[in-house]
């Protein structure tokens, strides 16, 4: 086998051109400073490419031999930490291929046949994000099962639900955790939704028009593990859709924990006081000794910008690109990398520390008793004794009114006084008015009683399970 080596400084498209790029343009256009990270993936697409040339007739068996061998050599040096990326490669394809090539001599000349670095860098990213959506979608698994495994302790603990923050009517903590269930649900049906168009094959379209050779794309997707490969060619090379569909998906999780976090930093005030968060989650301050802040939930909240701003980055990216590859493309990797991490890290997180909320079921109990939280419960219970909801709405608005005047709760005024605001109201009135009573009766699916509760957290277990 011949061996022509190639000097390293020289780039693989320097034929064209009469001088090298300058310094500058060398670092600005370079990506090797972060797309190493798509090394493995890269390798992996590589050596389904080189076995589809083989099988093909394209490539003689014994290149592919040498480039099994030489990319298996590579993988393991670049694991080890030892392979040496170079900033004259610009980017990880060619700094592997080059790799490659001084290995195995000409047969790694042979591997770009009928590729271009617009379909593999296409392919790359796509073997990446697949396997960072199967990651987060583990972890936001784990999260989903730590608020179930609070929820079903707390399917009888009290709280004021809120409107407005306003107290609205007691719910039960239980209740409140499973809501975050049913968004973290969502968004691991969109991930998974997401990763089906992830999960399409661009190799094979080249640098654009697709290629002369008589390539086996099917046979390169099922290698891969890819569903299907994409259609089209033009689009393949240019499409970004998935990267901003994940962006999105992302964001909307960040939201959500952001929400959730909100809650915890709120909950946590000493006027609020419902929950305690453990230590280990918390900081102090280095001014006032008194300071527990709940630093980790401030900065999950925090998160949500530069998840955000990172889909607005590769929404403005590919407005107004026309087709196909663009330089422009090599931008959308730092934001999908920045975002998987910051994912991966914050429901890793998520996960570890909500068993670490302690609840102060006796504040929550007591907060929940004090807004007239039950007040719906008395409408209700004159509109089941034939009173139009209107007028018993306004009786019991009048009820409050009273109970404001003299600092107390409605069911702390007597029945006579009650009486006063609806002669339909008697004896059964204070089993109404109880916060148990009130949760008791929202007895229905997606209702607050703690038998409902309980039930919700069986079905969401059964969800879980089976995926
Ligand atoms: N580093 C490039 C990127 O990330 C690889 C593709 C380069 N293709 C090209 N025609 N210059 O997009």
């Amino acid at each position: 086998m011949q061996n022509n080596p190639t000097p390293p400084e020289t780039k693989a498209w320097s034929g064209r051109f009469s001088e090298p790029v300058s310094e500058r343009v060398k670092r600005y256009t370079a990506s090797i400073p972060f797309d190493w990270r798509l090394a493995p993936f890269d390798i992996q697409g590589s050596l389904a490419h080189a076995r589809m040339l083989e099988r093909a007739g394209i490539l003689p068996a014994e290149d592919l031999a040498a480039i099994e061998r030489g990319m298996a050599e590579i993988r393991a040096e670049i694991e080890a930490g030892r392979f040496g990326w170079s900033l004259d490669l610009e980017d990880v394809h060619m700094n592997i291929e080059r790799a490659l090539t001084e290995r195995i001599g000409d047969a790694g000349k042979r591997l770009h046949t009928g590729r271009s670095r617009n379909d593999q860098v296409a392919t790359d990213v796509r073997l990446w994000l697949r396997d960072a959506i199967d990651r987060i979608l583990a972890l936001l698994r784990q999260a989903q099962a730590a608020l179930l495994d609070l929820a079903e302790r707390h399917a009888d603990t009290v709280m004021p639900g809120f409107t407005h923050l306003q107290v609205a009517m007691p719910v039960t903590f239980g209740h409140h955790m499973l809501a975050y269930f049913e968004m973290l649900a969502r968004d691991a049906e969109r991930l998974a939704d997401c990763r089906r168009r992830v999960n399409r094959l661009p190799l094979g379209a080249a640098a654009l028009a697709g290629t002369t050779f008589p390539i086996d794309r099917e046979y390169v997707a099922r290698e891969l593990g890819f569903e299907a490969v994409c259609e089209n060619s033009l689009d393949a090379v240019s499409d970004r859709d998935f990267a901003i569909e994940f962006l999105a998906a992302g964001a909307l999780i960040l939201t959500h924990l952001s929400r959730f976090s909100e809650e915890l930093v709120l909950w946590m005030t000493p006027r609020f006081g419902f929950i305690d968060l453990a230590d280990r989650f918390c900081t102090g301050s280095s001014i006032m000794p008194q300071k527990k802040n709940p630093d980790v939930p401030e900065l999950m909240r925090g998160k949500t910008g530069r998840m955000n701003g990172h889909l607005v980055a590769l929404l403005t990216l590919m407005k107004g690109q026309p087709l196909a590859y663009n330089k422009d493309n090599q931008e959308d990797k730092e934001p999908l990398f920045d975002a998987a991490d910051t994912l991966v890290d914050t429901l890793a997180l998520l996960a570890e520390m909500i068993p670490g909320i302690r609840v102060k079921a006796e504040a929550m109990r007591r907060a929940a008793a004090e807004g007239y939280a039950t007040a719906t419960d008395l409408a209700d219970y004159l509109v089941k004794k034939g009173l139009p909801f209107r007028e018993a709405h306004e009786a019991v608005a009048r009820a409050v009114r009273a109970a404001e005047a003299q600092g107390c709760d409605l069911a702390d005024l007597g029945l006579e006084e009650l009486r006063g605001f609806s002669a339909l109201i008697a004896e059964d009135v204070h089993a109404v008015l109880t916060l148990e009573g009130s949760l008791a009766a929202r007895d229905h699916i997606g209702g607050t009683a703690p038998e409902q509760v309980r039930a919700a957290v069986a079905r969401a277990r059964q969800r879980l399970a089976a995926g």
